[in-house]
């Protein structure tokens, strides 16, 4: 699988083999200075920041239920199809263009 930054479009970086994301599970790779999490739903892949805007707990590490993963600090909710946090609504994690393994996903936060 590939992963592009939020910031554009591109270039796209390779992360790792689809594989290695099973259903509802996540990976965590770092790209530069992102630390990013891809979790697979349905057969698709989505990439957002691994980091909790809350404080800072490791996403890639909370449970996953349908889209929304919980941070496994404190609880909090994050859909990872848009990085939009549902505990805090004003709030959002970065997301990530993922190709390979799942579909492209344009949505940003
Ligand atoms: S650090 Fe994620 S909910 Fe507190």
């Amino acid at each position: 699988m590939k992963v592009a930054a939020p910031k554009d479009d591109g270039p796209f970086v390779k992360v790792a083999r689809s594989d290695q994301v099973p259903e509802g599970k996540a990976g965590t790779y770092v790209i530069g200075e992102d630390a990013i999490a891809v979790f697979r739903v349905k057969g698709k892949l989505f990439a957002i920041d691994q980091t909790c805007v809350h404080e800072d707990g490791p996403l890639g590490e909370g449970k996953l239920e349908g889209h929304v993963v919980s941070c496994p600090y404190h609880d909090w909710r994050y859909d990872v199809r848009d990085g939009r946090c549902l505990s805090a609504t004003d709030r959002a994690v970065a997301c990530f263009a993922v190709k390979g393994g799942g579909r492209r996903h344009p949505h940003r936060p």
